[in-house]
């Protein structure tokens, strides 16, 4: 039977995308680690689907093991999601981000090519547009400067997924490149998990409403944008989970093809909160700060050739990300886990 080896099948993006995939008919394997992860996740995407899928639990720079699944299991395609994605910690620790985004994907590569295993899916990202990019961003357009190790992570497996492929046509590589994933599936029972206070907007408002914390930074409100607040393109991940679907049964071409997978609009930093506090009914107190080194006034995707070449659209609005965002976060006060607990530590 022909499968889908789901590497980082049990993160945010992953698990939505495993889900999506079961409810299509293809059979998955995840194999995840569980550096920011757990099994938990998994438990409730095969409560969810009402199907079971086989999982197992290493790393993806461990080769001998990945290859023991090559051979356990007739892989058709590989989504490749796992890595590291932390900006901050990639700044802080850039040989780590190198080691598991770049090296780790080398090396799920190596045992690819000697299994003669050659469709893949990869989790890129539109931070590769760079920090001088107009907007919007097309495939098109070359990779700009980038501002830290995890966005130069993600460039240089691109980089090295191009010269593979020239180097073999046989391979038929997808580059999915994400812009800003929120929200959570409709059911509440999968969602986002940040470790410790969160760096991206979305869990923070989340965790602001849910008084965990006491406000929301808003770091900085004197862009060149509409109100003053950096404007992003924010996406259902059930709509991106849908994407790694089309883009798992687009008929293979060889070679490499880029999508973007946005909405193709943009909402400001200020308008997330008024929205969500519209439709979920909680205030979220707020403070101006200071700006973030490194973020970009305006992102938005230009989503023409997904829509196009694979039919994908996102359909969900932003009311139902933030609902779906909030609805996770009411039923599970601390993700996956029991209590306020550290998760284990990716080293
Ligand atoms: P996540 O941290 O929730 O999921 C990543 C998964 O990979 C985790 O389950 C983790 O345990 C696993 N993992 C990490 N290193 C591993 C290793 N060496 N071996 C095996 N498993 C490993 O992150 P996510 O938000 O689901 O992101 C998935 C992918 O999408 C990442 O590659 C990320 O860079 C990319 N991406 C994410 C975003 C975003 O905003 N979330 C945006 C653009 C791109
Ligand atoms: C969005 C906006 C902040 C937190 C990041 C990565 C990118 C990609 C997606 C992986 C910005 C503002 C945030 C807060 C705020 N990940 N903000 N208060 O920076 O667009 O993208 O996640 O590939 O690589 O850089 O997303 O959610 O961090 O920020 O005002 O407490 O919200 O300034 O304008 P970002 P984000």
């Amino acid at each position: 039977m022909k499968m889908i080896l789901v590497t980082g099948g049990a993160g945010y993006i992953g698990s939505h995308t495993v889900l999506s995939l079961l409810g299509h008919g293809y059979d998955v394997v995840v194999y995840d680690n569980l550096c920011n992860s757990s099994y938990e996740c998994l438990r409730r995407v095969s409560l969810i689907a009402g199907r079971n899928f086989e999982f197992i639990e290493g790393d993806i720079r461990d080769t001998a093991k990945l290859s023991q699944v090559f051979d356990d299991f007739e892989i058709s395609c590989v989504v490749h999601f796992a890595g590291l994605k932390s900006v901050s910690e990639s700044i802080e620790n850039p040989l780590k981000y190198y080691d598991f985004n770049v090296g780790g994907t080398n090396s799920l590569l190596s045992v690819m090519s000697k299994k003669g295993i050659r469709r893949l899916v990869f989790s890129s990202s539109a931070t590769v547009y760079g920090e001088d990019a107009p907007v919007p961003c097309v495939e098109s357009m070359p990779h700009g400067k980038m501002t830290n190790p995890y966005g130069r992570s993600k460039a240089m497996v691109e980089d090295i997924l191009s010269d593979l492929a020239k180097s073999d046509e046989d391979w038929s590589i997808t580059i999915l490149r994400y812009f800003n994933p929120i929200g959570a599936h409709e059911s509440g029972l999968i969602g986002e998990d940040p470790l410790g206070v969160p760096s991206n907007l979305m869990p923070y408002i989340t965790q602001v409403a849910a008084r965990r914390l006491p406000h929301l930074p808003i770091l900085g409100n004197d862009y060149e944008t509409s109100d003053g607040t950096c404007e992003r393109d924010f996406i259902h991940v059930m709509d991106l989970a849908q994407g790694h679907v089309l883009a798992v049964a687009h008929e293979p071409k060889s070679g490499v093809d880029i999508f973007n997978l946005g909405t193709g609009k943009a909402t400001s930093v200020m308008r997330m909160i008024t929205e969500f506090e519209r439709v979920t009914k909680v205030e979220i107190p707020t403070a101006i700060a200071e700006k973030r080194p490194g973020d970009l006034p305006q992102v938005w995707a230009d989503i023409t050739k997904a829509r196009e070449v694979l039919g994908w659209e996102a359909k969900r609005s932003l009311g139902q990300m933030l609902q779906d965002a909030w609805r996770w976060q009411q039923k599970n006060p601390f993700g996956y886990r029991t209590e306020d607990s550290e998760k284990l530590d990716c080293s």
